[in-house]
């Protein structure tokens, strides 16, 4: 969390004190570091700058515009997986010559305003979905370029529900039906197959998950060549880990250690859908204590401002992130572990919770946090990814506003939802 820091015992971001905004913005806030996600756009093109690698920031980690025109301004492309965020890619300034677009269940009005867009690339799921593509083509005139999403039957060691490459998943063409398909292109005449695609899972805490879809992706590459396909394009995802506990984990250099030798053997232009690493650790979710309670049976809750509606991911995905007061005394621990007690004097242990109906609304459990009072200001940390983007209006709750620090000043990049906002559309 290098851009958050305490600083007099206060948090700030980047150079702006976090008081400082919420007292202007209120809470729930998303906070956001601008050089942070520049600094891991970066990080990312270093280490693959030994081969021929277009970055496409995946739009689903967090489509804020602003966020995606600070990366299109850099020279990122764009992961998308739905026609909303082809708009918003393009919105931000995003280059169509720098767009891909997966997902299972792509829609003939989806394909075809992409088509119309002259997107880069799309990354096909299904041969069904190459029917389509190769009909919708057709009629438009256009010949768009194709990688065939594959299906390894890898397992990536991450949480069920967020595995995409094993057998058992929606997502991609097992090894056969895609050998088929490239013995049939012939029969796409409006297809440019020219490239696979592959994407495991996220978050990825080993490099190995990679290594053995690309030792699958070998052999196969050479069949394929063999059958006069021009393989060009060898996509590799994204899933790259950020540290949500404080722990060193791996980084983008180890990744290309195992993917960059791979894609001189192939001779393949790479691609790259990064998205938690570039924002995950470069936004945080700002929250007030509304209420504290202790039950008679000795459990005690913090209740805050924000909640499941706003970050799903600890309801979802038993996610954990760190919370710590934006203002204490006393230090975070530079780790903290699922389930470890690092209770210390002046802390005490409590379920941090939010408002909404739903016994899933829980932030942590058991969570040692120093003494908080009603009205105290807490970070939950590293949730710039899948933060704002899964958040929802359940119970009729206005989604919280997006803020942007670039050194020593901030803006607003989205407004706090109004009730108004909430009901716009509806009609009695
Ligand atoms: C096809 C595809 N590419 C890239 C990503 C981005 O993953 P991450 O944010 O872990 O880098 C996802 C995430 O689900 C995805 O489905």
């Amino acid at each position: 969390m290098d851009a958050f820091e305490y600083k007099n015992k206060t948090l700030f971001c980047e150079d702006v004190k976090i008081e400082d905004i919420v007292s202007e913005v209120g809470t729930p806030a998303y906070i956001y570091s601008k050089n942070t996600i520049l600094a891991r756009y970066n990080e990312l093109r270093t280490a693959f700058q030994d081969v021929d690698a277009l970055i496409c920031f995946s739009v689903k980690s967090n489509s804020n515009l602003s966020i995606c025109k600070t990366l299109a301004d850099a020279g990122s492309g764009f992961d998308v997986v739905s026609g909303g965020e082809l708009f918003r890619a393009r919105r931000a300034g995003g280059v169509p010559s720098k767009i891909v677009f997966a997902g299972v269940g792509k829609t003939d009005k989806e394909i075809r305003y992409a088509l119309e867009n002259d997107i880069f690339m799309f990354n096909v799921e299904s041969a069904s979905e190459l029917e389509h593509i190769n009909i919708l083509a057709g009629e438009l005139g256009k010949r768009p370029k194709v990688a065939l999403r594959i299906n390894p039957d890898i397992d990536a060691k991450t949480h069920a529900k967020t595995t995409t490459g094993k057998k058992e998943n929606k997502f991609g063409i097992d090894f056969t039906e895609a050998e088929n398909i490239v013995r049939r292109k012939s029969g796409y005449p409006h297809i440019n197959l020219c490239g696979f695609h592959v994407h495991l899972g996220s978050p990825i805490y080993t490099v190995d998950p990679y290594a053995s879809a690309l030792k699958k992706m070998l052999p196969f590459i050479r069949k394929c060549r063999d059958m006069d396909c021009i393989v060009e394009y060898m996509n590799v995802g994204g899933g790259y880990c950020i540290s949500y506990t404080g722990e060193e984990v791996i980084r983008p250099g180890d990744y290309a250690s195992k993917i960059v030798p791979f894609i001189k053997e192939v001779q393949c232009k790479l691609i790259l859908e990064p998205g938690r690493f570039i924002v995950g650790n470069t936004g945080i979710l700002i929250t007030r204590v509304t209420y504290k309670k202790e039950t008679v049976h000795g459990r005690k809750f913090v209740i805050c401002d924000a909640a499941m509606n706003d970050l799903i991911r600890p309801a979802l995905y038993d996610a954990f992130h760190r919370i710590w007061p934006v203002t204490t005394n006393i230090k975070m621990a530079d780790v903290e572990k699922p389930g470890e007690s690092t209770v210390r004097r002046g802390m005490d242990t409590f379920d941090i919770v939010g408002p909404v109906c739903e016994s899933s609304d829980v932030f942590a459990k058991d969570r040692p946090l120093p003494k908080v009072k009603e009205g105290d200001l807490l970070a939950i940390m590293t949730a710039g990814a899948y933060g704002f983007t899964m958040s929802s209006s359940y119970n009729t709750r206005p989604r919280a506003c997006e803020v942007l620090v670039d050194g020593n000043t901030y803006r607003v990049v989205r407004n706090r939802e109004t009730y108004e906002d909430l009901i716009r559309g509806e009609h009695v």
